[in-house]
């Protein structure tokens, strides 16, 4: 629906002229360069802030900041924090540095893009909707994260808000279902998905939801920023649960959202002030010191992930291996255009049914094995569960075969361990 958002023109122009690029990724080098930084400050565990005088508390107030200083970061730590905004800079840096720099180019006198962190990824995925949503609205859902997919049952049931589940790795389901409900305000997409990695086409989605003033809102978690950045492809907001990659110690959780500044401070920003998602200043040191080796971490990772992927699908006892950076995957050209990398995290069905994957997960459950058997991802430690009886349980039987989640389906999260602890440890259990 045309005019629905303020500030939608403005950010769809500066979209086209700083953000969509044709270089998918950011270079390595940089990328790490930026995570390491150089000015990780001391903790700030602390709940409010001294001001120097009324003048100073007064302009605060009103959002005026030193150079420097983020707004409302030293006033009470629900409204902002110096650790908090240090990390917001980190990956502001790491999803928009293009953007920055082209908008520097172009002279640009305002910002942006904003950059937020939050206490949880459901925090940011929360907050973000609860800033635009209205009644009336409608949303159309991809393949998600459990608790993403009942927030959005919970505002249909309570809220009226109309929710339109599809396929979204199907570019024409969103199509259709855009051109049939002109009430749709935002596409929400996670890709790869959750736990069959079908991917999204980014660059495609974008086309549409633009050309009806819906936003594109992708959940980016999966891949980090080292291996995707939907800015660069047409998104209008990038969620993360830093609690997987960025963290990548399972050490604490938190989320983090990007997205238009226009949209950030005059909506989303007075919802994250009065909801109060906000992290501890020690999490989110936490999270800026873990990001230091986030990218060197993630490039190990993706190359044991990808030699792994190879080995499952050769092994005699398996029977299907999902995993982006496999020929065989059915969206590896989508994900050869979007992702640096397959990824860290591989799905694959057993032979020997519902039976072998309890047998493969009693194995890992053992102390004396080089993996956890454990539901979060994007660890140094390889984490292995068995989604029909863990993280999809609750999605009914029928359901979940349909989606590719079969009784016999394991999905693994690739550390730090290497190709030859962890192909050996997979033979052995699979010769249970
Ligand atoms: C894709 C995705 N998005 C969001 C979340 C929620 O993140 P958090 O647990 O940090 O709230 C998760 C958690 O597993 C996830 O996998």
């Amino acid at each position: 629906m045309k005019g629905r958002f303020s500030w939608w023109n403005e950010w769809v122009k500066r979209k086209h002229a700083y953000a969509q690029a044709t270089q998918k990724q950011m270079d390595t080098d940089r990328f790490n360069s930026i995570c390491a930084g150089t000015g990780l400050p001391n903790i700030h565990q602390k709940s409010t802030f001294k001001f120097k005088d009324v003048a100073d508390g007064a302009a605060r107030f009103l959002g005026h900041a030193p150079s420097g200083e983020k707004p409302y970061a030293r006033i009470y730590t629900r409204l902002g924090n110096p650790n908090t905004e240090y990390l917001e800079k980190i990956l502001f840096q790491l999803e928009c540095e293009h953007i920055i720099d082209n908008a520097l180019a172009k002279d640009e006198k305002s910002p942006t893009i904003a950059s937020l962190v939050f206490a949880s990824g459901m925090a940011a995925i929360t907050t973000i909707i609860m800033g635009f949503v209205k009644p009336g609205d409608a949303l159309i859902v991809g393949n998600v994260y459990g608790c993403t997919d009942s927030f959005m049952r919970f505002l249909q049931n309570r809220f009226g808000i109309e929710i339109l589940f599809t396929d979204a790795t199907n570019t024409d389901n969103i199509k259709q279902l855009i051109a049939k409900h002109p009430n749709v305000a935002a596409v929400f997409i996670e890709t790869p998905d959750n736990p069959t990695l079908a991917v999204c086409d980014i660059e495609a989605i974008s086309k549409i939801t633009e050309a009806h003033e819906a936003m594109l809102i992708v959940d980016n978690t999966f891949c980090s920023p080292y291996l995707q950045q939907p800015f660069r492809l047409g998104a209008d907001v990038v969620i993360h649960s830093l609690t997987k990659y960025v963290n990548g110690h399972s050490a604490s959780i938190a989320g983090a959202a990007l997205g238009p500044y226009e949209f950030f401070s005059k909506d989303v920003y007075p919802v994250y002030k009065d909801f109060g998602p906000t992290p501890s200043p020690f999490d989110s040191w936490l999270n800026s010191l873990s990001i230091q080796d986030m990218g060197v971490r993630i490039e190990h990772q993706c190359a044991t992930a990808q030699k792994l992927a190879e080995f499952l699908e050769n092994h005699p006892k398996v029977n299907r291996v999902w995993f982006p950076g496999l020929k065989s995957h059915p969206h590896y050209e989508v994900a050869k255009k979007q992702m640096r990398y397959g990824g860290t995290i591989i799905s694959f069905d057993l032979k020997g049914g519902y039976d072998a994957g309890v047998n493969m997960m009693n194995y890992f459950a053992r102390p004396d094995t080089p993996m956890e058997l454990a539901v979060s991802l994007g660890s140094v430690i390889s984490y292995i569960e068995h989604p029909a009886s863990m993280t999809h349980s609750a999605v009914p039987e029928e359901d979940r075969c349909l989606r590719g989640i079969t009784n016999s389906l394991v999905r693994l999260s690739v550390g730090v361990e290497g190709f030859s602890t962890l192909s050996k440890a997979l033979d052995a259990s699979l010769k249970l």
